[in-house]
């Protein structure tokens, strides 16, 4: 079996709707109460969450948004290549791995609103790449949103290249 798919296998990975694979490994026992949290979380959150993602090469996590903050882990594989647009229009890309002297870090940061994506670098030795994720206060599905291309080919207009890669509608 490749080793992608026995990763997927043995850490019980599941088809996140971004793409890639994924498995929530951490939620806390305990909420915080929305009248607690900022205006933008419409509802109490767990104080925290984690999950695997693992993506393939050639497959992409499509550009989306959530509202907290987002830590991204790097555990095995190529490195993943985070693209992100920031709340200022600016484009970056956050290289998630282990090859510091290609500029990588094992840790990066995506801030709450920012519309990110992600794919697998190249690596000759890797067609996939496993990270992890963790978020405070906790992830909530009603929270993360899968932006249309429309949408952001209408916002941003010069980053229509990686817009049309990182979309499928
Ligand atoms: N749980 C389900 N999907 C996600 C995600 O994209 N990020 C985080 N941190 N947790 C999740």
């Amino acid at each position: 079996m490749k080793s992608a798919d026995k990763i997927i296998k043995f850490l019980k990975l599941e088809k996140h709707p971004e793409g890639g694979y994924f498995r929530e490994t951490y939620r806390s026992a305990g909420d915080i109460e929305a009248e607690a949290l900022p205006e933008r979380y419409e509802r109490d959150h767990a104080y925290s969450t984690a999950i695997y993602f693992l993506l393939k090469r050639g497959e992409f996590s499509a550009f989306h948004e959530i509202v907290q903050d987002e830590v991204w882990h790097h555990y095995a594989g190529a490195a993943v290549h985070v693209h992100i647009i920031d709340h200022n229009g600016k484009y970056r890309i956050m290289k998630t791995g282990m090859d510091l002297e290609k500029g990588e870090t094992p840790q990066g940061v995506v801030y709450g609103g920012e519309v990110f994506g992600a794919t697998v670098a190249n690596d000759p030795d890797h067609d996939f790449a496993l990270v992890g994720c963790t978020v405070a206060p906790g992830f909530d599905f009603r929270d993360f949103r899968l932006i249309a291309r429309e949408e952001l080919m209408d916002r941003f207009p010069e980053h229509a290249e990686i817009i049309g890669r990182l979309t499928r509608s």
